[in-house]
């Protein structure tokens, strides 16, 4: 089990229900402020999931478990990443914190016992996106950017909000071309690169 590599995690004994057992493991590893954006990217991909027809619990599940890596050090998840073979851009070489997107879904199967494929490959891809993303691993992306885990409402909320409105693609499309334009990247993961590319050439 992939929080058996690393001595300073502290876990319990799971109760089976997810929103307690996310919130303990958090606390006592000292992720109070990342409890609560899990929470509210929760509560935000709930109500997303009304608009387009998505089953509730997946998408509560999913944005209770897409940060969840956060109580392993970066650093350590870019060692975890060489000592298990992952193939690494350069991005994620650069920037091990994005790296945090898959180890979250590999806790999420072997601590959390997920096996939905929908609900981990959402967890998988929230921070980048990918090519041909499925409604559910949009409205993870999106729910975690508007429920963003800063200060404040972001500075894309009213326009990628709005674009809600007219489908999932859009809202992807606005908030990728918000940070493209306002040079917010810092270095651009390939999957990003390829959802980017594929969402302008649909539009
Ligand atoms: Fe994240
Ligand atoms: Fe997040």
């Amino acid at each position: 089990m992939i929080f058996d590599h690393f001595n300073y995690i502290k876990t319990e004994t799971l109760s089976g229900d997810i929103r307690t057992d996310v919130k303990n493991i958090l606390l006592i590893n000292g992720k109070y402020s990342t409890y609560i954006h899990v929470s509210n990217v929760a509560d935000r991909n709930v109500l997303i999931s009304k608009t387009y027809g998505l089953n509730h619990d997946k998408c509560a599940i999913a944005g209770l478990l897409h940060d969840i890596s956060a109580i392993i050090k970066p650093a350590d998840m870019l060692e975890y990443a060489y000592v298990n073979s992952f193939a690494i851009c350069e991005a994620e070489r650069k920037y091990p914190f994005l790296l945090h997107q898959r180890l979250s879904k590999i806790c999420a199967a072997e601590y959390f016992n997920i096996s939905d494929e929908e609900i981990l490959s959402a967890i998988e891809c929230h921070t980048t996106l990918k090519q041909r993303p499925s409604k559910y691993e949009m409205s993870l992306f999106i729910a975690d950017k508007l429920a963003w885990d800063r200060e404040g409402i972001p500075p894309f909320y009213e326009e990628v909000n709005a674009a809600l409105d007219i489908s999932l693609e859009a809202a992807c499309y606005k908030y990728m071309k918000y940070m493209v334009d306002n040079d917010m990247i810092l270095c651009p993961h390939d999957n990003w690169i390829e959802a980017y590319g594929q969402l302008k050439e649909t539009r």
